[in-house]
């Protein structure tokens, strides 16, 4: 039995989480797994009544699960910062989650802004990493207000962080068996302190996976090449920062957030799948957001969770459904929130 948390979370998360549930419900039936699910309210309008983000214990609570489905954090009335260093931030921190998973892939019928780019130009997995880096909050005030203000923000990397990171995008790239490629992509030409570090490990450890082609691009030419030629790239491993940039340009090369899923890994504990895409508060309530992104990782915490097969049905039934559709963009789709979750559930039954 697969015990699942569900952190709907604000804005429009409860509406695409529902959809990712339905699925969830249906591939469960068809594959006969068995779950359960519990709902925790942690996000806006808790804190807005209650002051309360996330507590210690609350963590705690959600170690004993198999998984964690994440909708969005983040409301206009919340000042930024708050909930996403007070719950996204500390969920991924505390739980250890040292991998942010995101793969770009195009999928058929996805309107891509490129010229000339079809599924086959754009499908590679952005591995980056989730607990270090300038996201640690190390830094400082001095003079805060005044003319002499001195503001530091500490880019933070540590050789266990670093190597594990590399260690997992490493059997990653294996395991997919495509180009056989690995791209770090850093900055060692400026940041040559933290990024020589990354630099160092990466070649050490290619040592270990002689099968695997290493490969380096620096950030900036990183977003040229994803943009010019897309299909160059199998693996990419990143830092925490330069992830979270390069993973919104590969959002977009694959037809918008609508469709863009991430997974929070730790690979020896609990891990959190989300949509890429925040709570979008202008779209909220209205039955028009896309819910693939959060279907999409639903499926990829069922793979996590070693349900391979469920996992790989959910992907193509939405592989199926995308054509159908008019656009990934809210309110554009074609169709409502829910009626895009029950024609994936239709197509997980139409092999
Ligand atoms: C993401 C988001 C978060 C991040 C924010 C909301 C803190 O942009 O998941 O990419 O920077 O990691
Ligand atoms: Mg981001």
């Amino acid at each position: 039995m697969k015990k699942i948390a569900v952190i709907a979370g604000d804005g429009t998360g409860p509406e695409v989480v529902r959809e990712a549930l339905k699925v969830l419900k249906e591939v469960a039936r068809l594959e006969n797994f068995k779950y359960q699910t519990e709902s925790f309210d942690f996000g806006a309008e808790r804190y807005m009544s209650t002051g309360k983000i996330l507590s210690d214990e609350e963590v705690d609570q959600l170690r004993k699960f198999d998984a964690i489905l994440l909708g969005a954090v983040g409301h206009p009335k919340v000042a930024p910062g708050i909930l996403e260093k007070g719950l996204l931030l500390k969920l991924r921190f505390d739980l250890d989650q040292y991998i942010n998973l995101r793969p770009v892939k195009l999928y058929p019928g996805v309107d891509c802004p490129l010229k000339n780019k079809k599924p086959e130009d754009i499908d590679f997995v952005i591995v980056r990493e989730n607990t270090e880096d300038l996201y640690v909050g190390a830094g400082g005030f001095a003079h805060k207000g005044t003319p002499h203000e001195v503001a530091t923000q500490i880019m933070v990397a540590t050789r266990h962080g670093v190597e594990r990171c590399l260690r997992y995008a490493f059997e990653l790239c294996r395991k997919r068996n495509d180009k056989k490629m690995l791209t770090l992509v850093a900055k060692t030409n400026v940041l040559t302190f933290a990024h020589d570090l990354w630099w160092r490990a990466f070649n050490e450890v290619a040592a270990d996976y002689p099968d695997i082609k290493t490969d380096y691009n620096h950030v900036d030419a990183c977003c040229m090449w994803m943009i010019k030629n897309p299909e160059y790239y199998d693996t990419i491993v990143t830092t925490n920062m330069f992830g979270d940039i390069i993973t919104d340009l590969g959002a977009m090369i694959q037809g918008g957030l609508g469709i863009a899923a991430g997974g929070n890994i730790n690979p020896q504990g609990v891990s959190m799948f989300e949509p890429i895409g925040g709570s979008a508060p202008k779209y909220t309530g209205q039955n028009v957001i896309n819910p693939l992104a959060a279907i999409c990782a639903m499926a990829m915490m069922l793979r996590t969770m070693g349900l391979e097969t469920a996992g790989d049905r959910v992907e193509r039934a939405v592989m199926k459904v995308t054509p159908k559709m008019k656009s990934m963009s809210a309110g554009k789709m074609g169709y409502s929130t829910a009626e895009v979750g029950d024609l994936v559930c239709q197509a997980l039954t139409k092999d």
